[in-house]
């Protein structure tokens, strides 16, 4: 299948807020999508395990399209992981029900740098089926609106490979950071042009946007973070645009979510290297105005707390117009402040999108 010839985009909404122009609705997304709460995607997961649902692109296209055809959503994200470029440079991972990922081998030591992972392996060559199943969903999509690509930050990767399942102190990671300085920053590079050349390879195959997490920001001090993760999300940014010129591949919209950075948003904002800052639901309203003062040409994308989607829809409908009062109907694109639960009800996520759709920019109503 090809990575050229796609169908016209008959909504590019998006992608118009993300270069900067004035739209008629804010357009919406929602992170986790694709996921558990929908009974489609049980069906799909009750017979396949979840990284064969990543690996056969029939089925990872099936379920990134299952939210787009049940809701009026202005954005497809591609079903993966984050976990993919671990798995890529030879790691195990396996996806535990009800549990989420888990490492078998973590890197314990420095000494792991060499052993528990093969540099020399390729995105292009390893990831081939997010890139097939990209461009399989970008035809399937037929234009609808636009397809998301993604991939986890440097420092999100780092610590998934150290800890090896989830954790609240990430004392595990930390003590590299502590006492492994240089070879932490050599883990980090690693990691870093392993997903510039994912995201190069993602937007060459048909992703039309792309969004880097850096999930793992809680644990950090603004002075870590400043060391071992804003210089590489930096990187990427850079990376990803240098090699597509280089490649003669036009650009595309650069969404950088860090969650819990609220220290560091402000030097995001002004480092110019993202389109869209997606902002956590932490993120106060004086914050979000800062952040606008800083970079006229930035959106902003957030920030529901997914558990306001547990709410009535007389509520959900206030909280949509609360934060339509701080963000504004411009350079904003409205989604949740991280990923939608499993156990949320797919009539409160509707509630969600109408209530967004019901607000049009005031300037389009004249
Ligand atoms: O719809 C979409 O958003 C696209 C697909 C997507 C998944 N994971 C599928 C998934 C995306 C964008 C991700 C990103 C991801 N994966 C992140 C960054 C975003 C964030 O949540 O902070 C992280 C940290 C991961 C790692 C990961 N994968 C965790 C922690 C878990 C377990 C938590 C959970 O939701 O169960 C996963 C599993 C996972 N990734 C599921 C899905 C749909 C659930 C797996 C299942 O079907 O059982």
């Amino acid at each position: 299948m090809s990575s050229t010839n796609f169908p016209p985009l008959k909504n590019d909404l998006i992608l118009r807020v993300c270069r900067g122009e004035s739209v008629e609705r804010v357009p919406i997304w929602i992170m986790r999508q694709a996921g558990r709460y929908l009974p489609e995607y049980k069906v799909i997961s009750s017979e396949h395990s979840f990284f064969e649902v990543c690996r056969t692109p029939s089925l990872a296209c099936e379920v990134t399209l299952q939210p787009v055809r049940r809701f009026d959503l202005d954005a497809a994200i591609i079903f993966s992981d984050i976990l993919v470029i671990p798995q890529a440079l030879g790691m195990q991972v396996e996806m535990i029900a009800n549990e989420g990922p888990c490492f078998p081998q973590p890197l314990k030591t420095p000494e792991d740098l060499n052993t528990k992972i093969d540099r020399t392996r390729k995105a292009s060559e390893e990831l081939k089926y997010v890139y097939e199943a990209i461009t399989l969903t970008r035809h399937t999509l037929d234009g609808q609106c636009p397809l998301i690509g993604f991939a986890g930050a440097p420092w999100t990767l780092m610590s998934y490979m150290i800890e090896g399942k989830a954790s609240t102190t990430m004392s595990k990671a930390k003590r590299w950071l502590y006492s492994y300085e240089n070879e932490s920053h050599d883990l980090l590079t690693v990691l870093a042009n392993f997903t510039i050349d994912h995201l190069v390879e993602q937007i060459a195959a048909g992703a039309q946007i792309v969004q880097l997490f850096e999930s793992h920001c809680a644990c950090l001090t603004p002075d870590l973070f400043n060391r071992f993760s804003l210089p590489y999300l930096c990187q990427i940014a850079k990376g990803v645009r240098e090699k597509l010129v280089q490649r003669g591949i036009p650009s595309v919209p650069f969404i950088l979510f860090a969650k819990d950075a609220h220290f560091g948003l402000h030097d995001l904002a002004k480092s110019g290297l993202f389109d869209v800052v997606s902002l956590d639901w932490t993120i106060t309203p004086s914050t979000i105005r800062s952040l606008r003062n800083e970079n006229s040409t930035l959106t902003l994308q957030g920030n529901l707390d997914p558990c306001a989607l547990y709410s009535s829809k007389a509520n959900l409908e206030k909280f949509v117009r609360e934060m339509l009062e701080i963000f504004g109907t411009q350079q904003y694109i409205a989604n949740l402040g991280h990923g939608i639960y499993p156990d949320m009800s797919v009539d409160n996520v509707q509630w969600f999108i109408d209530a967004m759709f019901s607000w049009l920019s005031p300037s389009f109503l004249m």
